[in-house]
């Protein structure tokens, strides 16, 4: 296919208030020219999370336009697809028991070094109710933090780890249902990382909260006591329902978000239904 595909003007229809766009004018099944490419950035890295409705992608094309927009983020404790090792397939057949993948509070991998820019999710069979993911805007979550609570969370780092979930003592180990996805449950799980409690942007600029409430397990400084109570609140506040945007899909949708300043939610409601989705990440630096 050649890369010199002509300018696509894309269309940007943002949400009321900006947080989330749709994006429609570009066909995903081709290789995009380099004007296109920034365009969709541009609109992605404004509205943090853009979808594209109407995308029939094959693998390859997913894997294409994603590493237009970055190089491979690290998909650690989950075993991707055979032959694609930067796709997890997110599978969840009608007569799973297990819970949800993803029914968390999040941000991607915050528990990495450098934990990833970018999750893009391709939606393939969409169960007829429920399965829809809650997105919340973390830029909102900071900016409405009173200005005494800005400053005394300035200075503070939080601990990241991927124990509660992935560790061989965590939640997805322990379970006890049948899940269709493999989790590889680790000790390495229980490696921390110190992020700010409040990051700026590399690309905008702008602050945001960056705390979740399955990666970050204490604060820095702080008595075990101290730091549940901070992240108790912190994780309220940045998840409250004036920062979250619910995000309805349909097959054939991807959708992109940015986990610098957004957090996410996979919501349930299916059970008796197929959902299928396919997922990969960006590489991102490390939260300053
Ligand atoms: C995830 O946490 O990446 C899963 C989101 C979803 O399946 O809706």
């Amino acid at each position: 296919m050649s890369q010199a595909a002509a300018k696509t003007s894309i269309h940007v229809t943002p949400n009321a208030g900006g947080f989330g766009a749709a994006i429609s004018g570009v066909d995903l099944t081709h290789p995009l020219d380099a004007a296109t490419v920034a365009d969709i950035r541009a609109a992605w890295l404004a509205h943090q999370v853009v979808w594209f409705p109407d995308q029939p992608l094959s693998l390859d094309d997913l894997e294409r336009f994603t590493l237009s927009m970055g190089d491979w983020g690290r998909t650690d404790f989950i075993k991707p697809l055979d032959g694609h090792p930067n796709v997890l397939e997110l599978r969840r057949e009608p007569d799973e028991r297990s819970s949800n993948f993803g029914a968390g509070w999040h941000s991607d991998y915050s528990f990495q070094q450098e934990p990833p820019s970018g999750t893009l999710l391709l939606s393939k069979i969409t169960p007829p109710v429920g399965g829809d993911t809650l997105f919340a805007d973390q830029y909102a979550a900071y900016d409405d933090l009173s200005e005494a609570m800005k400053r005394m969370l300035a200075p503070l780092n939080a601990v990241h780890s991927a124990a509660l979930p992935y560790s061989k003592e965590g939640f997805y180990a322990n379970e006890g249902k049948a899940r269709s996805m493999t989790i590889v449950p680790s000790d390495e799980a229980k490696k921390t990382e110190l992020h700010p409690v409040v990051r700026t942007h590399p690309e905008t600029g702008r602050k945001c909260l960056y705390v979740n409430r399955v990666y970050t397990i204490g604060i820095e400084g702080m008595t075990r006591d101290e730091g549940e109570a901070l992240i108790g609140f912190l994780t309220k506040h940045s998840t409250q329902d004036k920062c979250v945007y619910r995000h309805k899909w349909q097959p054939d949708m991807l959708t992109m978000w940015d986990n610098r300043c957004v957090q996410h939610f996979a919501d349930g409601g299916y059970d008796g239904h197929r959902r299928l989705m396919y997922r990969t990440t960006t590489a991102g630096d490390r939260p300053r």
